[in-house]
């Protein structure tokens, strides 16, 4: 299966420039999710490597092949779109078989790979039934099994699971990801649900704006953010972030007066005395037992607490702004809004950014 890279790609609708420049590529067998909040370009970029629209200007290649200004259904790719747009007077075979109508495969041919995609969906019981009589879930599966059958070098995908409830989700989510497993084909999925870009990814591009804000492995964007934007995008309930004013000796004083220990970070660029930071700590690194040598103590009243069953939220008054920090129901069963507790932060989950440009440093 071959990679896919996008090369200073730019896309204009009129006077409005969608995509400005934007590079990436993915290797062969990688599962690449296009995450970012609505209106970023998400789907126009998927269109782009589709052929369902034309680059204004710039280059797509998959493998050795520029395929750029070719037709869509020369470029050896699939498509599952968010309305599965399966045929409604079809039957399911009859879905999955007009995928192949074009491709004068033999009839035989055809054949054993409908049914090895109904086999590997699990929709061989429902081959004669037409769409009204499925589920979104069932659908979901035809619709990808379209996919599967025309055995394409590249896998797209957009929003294909926001459809669905949220039981159904996580089922496909996982079959989704165990189809990538056993087939390995190289997939472009489009999403704005971070559960599923963590969950599923092999890489990850983080979209805002018509740009690429950071490109890595999950672990990557959730451990060490390129950015604000990054910081607060990913992670739910989302990050901390916090003005401090680095100090001598490899300390920064937060707004509430509190030390910050930066001697466990390592820094890109070490601050000078003097610099405005932001510091980015997760609600789910802090903890309320005594930490020994932690990067920073903070004594807080509790404002609220939203128990979730497996989590409980604490939202904790730092002067005019929140912090959040989870703990566990049994950890915090005695507390109620008004005490005032003492929270840790480890000095090995720090996250440290410049105010000014907003990057990690
Ligand atoms: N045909 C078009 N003409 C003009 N503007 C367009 C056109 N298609 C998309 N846009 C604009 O391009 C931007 C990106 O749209 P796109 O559909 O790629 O966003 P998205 O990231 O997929 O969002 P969502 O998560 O809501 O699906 C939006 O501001 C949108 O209004
Ligand atoms: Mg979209």
């Amino acid at each position: 299966m071959p990679r896919v890279s996008f090369e200073h790609i730019v896309k204009r609708f009129g006077a409005i420039t969608v995509l400005d420049g934007l590079n990436l590529a993915v290797d062969d067998g990688d599962f690449l999710v296009l995450l970012g909040p609505s209106g970023c370009g998400k789907t126009t970029l998927l269109n782009l490597l589709a052929g369902l629209s034309d680059v204004t200007s710039g280059r797509i290649m998959i493998g050795e092949r520029d395929v750029t200004d070719l037709d869509p259904k020369d470029r050896r790719l699939a498509m599952v779109f968010q309305s599965y747009a399966l045929y409604p007077t079809k039957t399911v075979r009859g879905n999955l078989r007009f995928g192949l109508s074009a491709s004068k495969l033999p009839k035989e041919e055809i054949d054993k790979r409908i049914a090895w995609a109904a086999d590997m969906l699990q929709i061989g019981p429902l081959m004669d039934r037409r769409p009204a009589q499925l589920s979104g879930g069932q659908r979901q599966r035809v619709a990808i099994g379209r996919a599967l059958v025309k055995h394409a070098d590249v896998l797209l995908f957009d929003e294909p699971l926001s459809n669905l409830d949220a039981k159904l989700r996580t089922e496909m989510r996982l079959e989704i990801k165990k189809l990538h497993e056993e087939l390995n084909p190289t997939v472009v999925y489009v999403t704005h649900d971070q559960i599923e870009a963590m969950t599923m990814a092999t890489r990850i591009a983080i979209m805002n704006g018509g740009k690429i804000e950071q490109f890595g492995t999950p672990d990557d964007v959730y451990e060490r953010p390129a950015n604000l934007f990054v910081a607060g995008f990913i992670g739910s309930p989302s990050m901390n972030l916090l003005p401090a004013t680095v100090e001598t000796g490899g300390r920064a004083r937060l707004a509430d007066g509190s030390l910050l220990d930066m001697s466990g970070y390592v820094f890109d660029t070490t601050p000078p005395a003097g610099a405005e930071l932001v510091v980015g700590l997760r609600p789910e690194h802090f903890s309320l037992v005594a930490n020994v040598d932690p990067a920073c103590r903070l004594d807080l009243e509790i404002r609220h607490i939203e128990r979730t069953g497996s989590d409980a939220m604490l939202s904790l008054a730092f002067g005019d702004r929140r912090v959040v920090v989870r703990a566990t129901p049994t950890e915090t069963s005695r507390l109620k809004s008004g005490d005032k507790i003492a929270v840790t932060f480890p000095k090995d989950r720090l996250n440290l950014f410049d105010a000014g440009s907003g990057r990690r440093i």
